[in-house]
């Protein structure tokens, strides 16, 4: 008798969630990328208690069809890829359809949803990935996704947060990146009823950087621009008198998506040479265009980790437009 068994959907899922979803801010960051790719012009994220009594992200995106809700739910179920071809030029944010099941396998989450063509939207309510409810629902426009008691039923992950206001920061810092990456969406994000960002979304990205650095510290970013046959680069970098103590003011987005990678912020640094004081490290954001085959987006769970074909080429032209950016040493 054998003693091989395949685990529950449910299991399957926390399983998943253990990688995908380890804190309040990958919930965000998921529900935020749903609703970039969903073509929305206007997210407002709602937090309770750093996230952990409600996350609640609202969006005037495309909307979930009605016979869609439940399947939205389903392991390895995506609208963003279908075969093997696609998934070597992914052009969405998401596309390995984990991020709902995820969320619901260890949380509360209630999705109100309502597409264009639907004359009514509809509802789901679930709880540790069981189904509790499923009805019609006067939804507007788009989605709003309601995820509360995060981690209830998994204490070990709770217990391992870290303090609320750390978790709060990883939020902003997350949302902060994404609006970056999309000055052309008009973002909000609150806290308790506390707003903490609010952009514009007219596609300027000094305003993003203004609202959230304020006005002096924008001021002092100057634009970047860069290209040659595979990457185009645009941004804006700081002078080198404005300076942070981490690197974690440098934003890197390739096609819409923030990334974190070494080598890229090395090469930041290094367009600054001599002008940065040892240890400080600039404020920066670009956005990087390269065509979607030049980049494997399929390396992480969490997708923050891309493998860049011409890794080196792109590092030496980020060096250089901000070579050329930076006013001469005095
Ligand atoms: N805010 C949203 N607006 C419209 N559709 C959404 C939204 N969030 C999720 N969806 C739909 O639910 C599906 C599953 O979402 P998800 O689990 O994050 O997987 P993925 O984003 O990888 O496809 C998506 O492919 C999309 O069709
Ligand atoms: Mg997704």
């Amino acid at each position: 008798m054998g003693k091989i068994h395949e685990l529950s959907a449910v299991l399957a899922d926390q399983i998943a969630a253990g990688e995908v979803i380890e804190n309040p801010a990958a919930v965000v960051k998921e529900l935020v990328e749903n609703s970039l790719d969903a073509g929305s012009h206007r997210i407002d994220i709602i937090l309770e208690e750093s996230g952990l009594a409600t996350i609640q992200v609202i969006d005037d995106g495309s909307g979930i069809a009605v016979d869609d809700l439940a399947l939205a739910f389903k392991r390895h179920a995506t609208s963003k890829i279908t075969g093997k071809k696609d998934l070597f030029r992914v052009q969405t944010l998401g596309f390995r359809g984990e991020a709902l099941p995820s969320i619901a396998s260890v949380a509360d989450v209630i999705v109100e949803s309502k597409t264009t063509a639907a004359s009514a939207g509809a509802m789901i309510h679930l709880r540790g990935g069981e189904i509790l409810a499923q009805e019609a629902a006067a939804s507007r426009q788009g989605t709003q996704i309601t995820v509360r008691d995060l981690f209830f039923n998994t204490p070990v992950r709770l217990k391992y947060l870290k303090s609320p206001n750390t978790e709060l920061a990883n939020i902003t810092d997350i949302v902060n990146r994404l609006a970056l990456g999309h000055p052309e969406v008009a973002f909000s994000l609150t806290h308790n009823g506390r707003s903490l960002l609010q952009t514009v979304g007219n596609g300027k990205l000094q305003q993003v950087l203004s609202a959230i650095y304020g006005v002096t510290t924008a001021r002092q970013m100057i634009p970047v621009g860069r290209q040659d046959q595979d990457f185009q680069i645009s941004g804006f970098v700081s002078l080198p008198k404005l300076t942070r103590a981490s690197r974690n003011y440098i934003s890197l987005l390739i096609n819409g998506r923030y990334v974190k990678s070494h080598t890229l912020l090395r090469a930041v640094a290094a367009g600054y040479g001599s002008k940065l004081m040892v240890g400080r490290y600039p404020l920066a954001v670009l956005n990087i265009e390269l065509d979607f085959q030049l980049v494997d987006v399929n390396v992480h769970p969490t997708k923050q980790e891309v493998r860049i074909s011409k890794e080196e080429q792109l590092a030496q032209l980020i060096k250089a437009a901000i070579q050329a950016s930076l006013p001469p040493k005095i």
